[in-house]
């Protein structure tokens, strides 16, 4: 059983609009790259190989002649549509075949994450045979999605906006599902919205006490790039952190790179390809 990773990519980003008016939130750039190689980087980081991502009929080509079928990083990217933005849980059901019978991992399009060991925890719930949402304390809980955990982080509760929060810990938009996920979303029923929710189906999984999360705290990163102030603040973090510390936040081919998944000609003709951009500079500085 190896985990397959889906990205969902698609809605319709109206809190972003204008600028998501003639194209969609996921190409549209985070600093020095688009926005999808950041979840990219981060399905990546935890091992998989294998990733479906899921876009509005309309941009599917950009995304293909953006990012090709994965050969490149040394992955398997494929692509599917989804006709209408009807919510996250179906990302599940329009990755059934893609996911054929594997473990799997859900991750928002808009999702940003970063911060030292990273890649431990990723790879560790990816190999874990429990169900793991990523969770982040914030300050401001009535704003997200809440769960309360355990001591041995198991989720007990789960709330949407809580006037009166029973934790500080938002639910990211990052998660480790084992075989059944897209049978239960199926079993679920759309919202007063007329979406189905990625918090139902994560109900449902607490139900049979098989739901599990992973804490990042205030020395990770995690954005949510959907709205005008976050989207900035996603590009001012990548941009501070690459001038502090010399480093590419979430670069493909340096992760494929390290990995052992492209070699070193490869690097070098995907370098010379942007070799005018700081970021193809950055990876001919990573050949020598
Ligand atoms: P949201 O930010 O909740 O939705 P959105 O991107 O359509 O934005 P807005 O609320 O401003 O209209 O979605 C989170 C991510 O999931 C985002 O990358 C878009 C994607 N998504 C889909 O691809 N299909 C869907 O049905 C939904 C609900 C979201």
């Amino acid at each position: 059983m190896t985990r397959r990773g889906i990205i969902l990519a698609g809605g319709k980003g109206t809190r972003l609009a204008p600028l998501t008016l003639a194209t969609t939130k996921c190409l549209l750039p985070i600093y020095d790259k688009p926005m999808i190689y950041y979840s990219i980087s981060t399905l990546m980081l935890a091992g998989i190989e294998n990733i479906l991502i899921i876009t509005t009929p309309e941009d599917s080509k950009a995304f293909q002649n953006l990012l090709g079928d994965g050969s490149n990083w040394g992955i398997n990217l494929s692509f599917e549509i989804q006709p209408k933005p009807e919510g996250i849980a179906q990302a599940l059901i329009i990755g059934e075949t893609f996911v054929d019978g594997n473990p799997s991992c859900l991750i928002l399009g808009d999702n940003l994450f970063y911060g030292d060991g990273l890649e431990e925890k990723l790879s560790s719930a990816s190999q874990s045979e429990n169900n793991n949402l990523f969770s982040y304390k914030v300050h401001d809980p009535e704003r997200f999605g809440i769960c309360e955990i355990d001591m041995n982080k198991k989720v007990i509760s789960l709330e949407e906006k809580p006037l009166k929060p029973k934790s500080d810990l938002a639910v990211t938009g990052l998660y480790f599902y084992d075989q059944d996920a897209s049978e239960i979303a199926k079993s679920i029923q759309p919202s007063d919205r007329g979406e189905l929710e990625i918090t139902d189906v994560n109900i449902e999984y607490m139900k049979l006490n098989k739901l599990f999360s992973e804490t990042l705290d205030q020395d990770f990163m995690w954005i949510d790039a959907g709205t005008n102030k976050s989207f900035l603040d996603a590009s001012n973090f990548v941009f501070t952190t690459e001038k502090e510390q010399g480093i590419k936040v979430a670069c493909p081919e340096e992760i494929a790179f390290r990995k052992g998944l492209i070699s070193k000609e490869k690097l070098e003709e995907l370098s010379h390809k942007i070799s005018k951009s700081d970021y193809g500079k950055y990876l001919i500085n990573l050949l020598k």
